[in-house]
């Protein structure tokens, strides 16, 4: 079976046309690597409960990581976070122009749907695993905490207000991919509920992390510009780097626990790498 890298590069969005840096703009930030976080949490879901599905669970691992670039290159744009490097590449607006950046994110967002749709699944789950990445992805997920976090630069938000603000930027994503993994391989609501609030925690963590790491990483070790959370509601802003490494650390060990009341398969298929991600803001800090 492909792996998740080489599935990636043999799936490209590619268009016939005499655009000369189209298909480029298009496919550089996938091919810029990332961590894939998203797709691995999907296909670890399906691993441990129907491994013989993984190959065409790629297709909608795939989706979610092209969705999430797009977020990205659009993130990166002057309009937004103004930034030159992403995932250790200048960033598109910088190598080509803003325009095709922003056509680039508009082109893989839809693309995303249009794999989730070509996917080979029956046409319920088709429709269940676009209906997931779109409410979680758009209008009231990542897109709203995109709009939340560049309104209130410069304005301080209550603690409240920015986990709001997190859990809709990167929390929903990241809870998506966990419940797309369980549509496909057909668990329980229960479960489903229970997977999906969990990764609703597990990407609040992931967020503040984030945010710790913009104040400690160098850009090298980052892959993109780091010191530049200054006017944002980052958590270093709000609680300083101790107290944000605080709040990290008891999201972490109360994610840790509530992990292990988890079924065998569950823990068996992810429970590695989430661990390895919930220590990440001491692991990657001081590396
Ligand atoms: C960066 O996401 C933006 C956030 C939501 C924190 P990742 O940290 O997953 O970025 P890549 O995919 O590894 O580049
Ligand atoms: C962006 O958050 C999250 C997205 C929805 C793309 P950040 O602005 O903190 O992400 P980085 O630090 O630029 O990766
Ligand atoms: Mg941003
Ligand atoms: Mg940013
Ligand atoms: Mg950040």
């Amino acid at each position: 079976m492909q792996d998740f890298e080489t599935f990636l590069v043999n799936h490209m969005p590619t268009v016939d046309t005499f655009h000369p840096e189209y298909n480029e703009a298009l496919q550089a930030m996938l091919l810029a690597g990332g961590k894939r976080f998203r797709p691995r949490l999907l296909l670890g879901i399906v691993e441990a409960y129907q491994p013989l599905l993984l190959e065409s669970a790629m297709h909608p691992a795939l989706a979610l990581e092209i969705f999430h670039t797009y977020s990205l290159i659009h993130d990166d744009l002057p309009a937004m976070d103004d930034a030159q490097l992403r995932r250790g590449h200048p960033t598109l607006h910088t190598r080509y122009d803003e325009a095709l950046a922003i056509l680039a994110g508009d082109a893989l967002n839809t693309y995303a749907f249009e794999i989730l749709v070509h996917s080979p699944f029956r046409a319920d789950v088709r429709v269940e695993l676009v209906r997931i990445l779109a409410e979680n992805g758009g209008s009231g997920g990542m897109v709203l905490g995109q709009a939340i976090d560049l309104r209130f630069e410069n304005e301080p938000l209550t603690l409240e207000q920015v986990i709001e603000l997190h859990r809709n930027k990167t929390a929903k994503l990241i809870a998506a991919a966990l419940e797309m993994g369980t549509v496909i391989v057909g668990l329980d609501p229960e479960i489903r509920r229970e997977l999906y609030d969990y990764g609703i925690e597990l990407g609040l963590l992931f967020q503040v992390q984030d945010d710790i790491l913009d104040a400690t990483q160098s850009p090298e070790e980052a892959g993109k510009p780091t010191g530049h959370d200054s006017e944002k509601n980052s958590f270093v802003t709000l609680l300083g780097l101790e107290g944000a490494l605080a709040y990290a650390d008891a999201l972490s060990e109360s994610l840790e626990k509530r992990f292990e009341t988890f079924d065998e398969p569950i823990r068996r298929g992810v429970g590695a790498m989430i661990r390895r991600y919930l220590h990440r803001h001491r692991s990657e800090k001081d590396a």
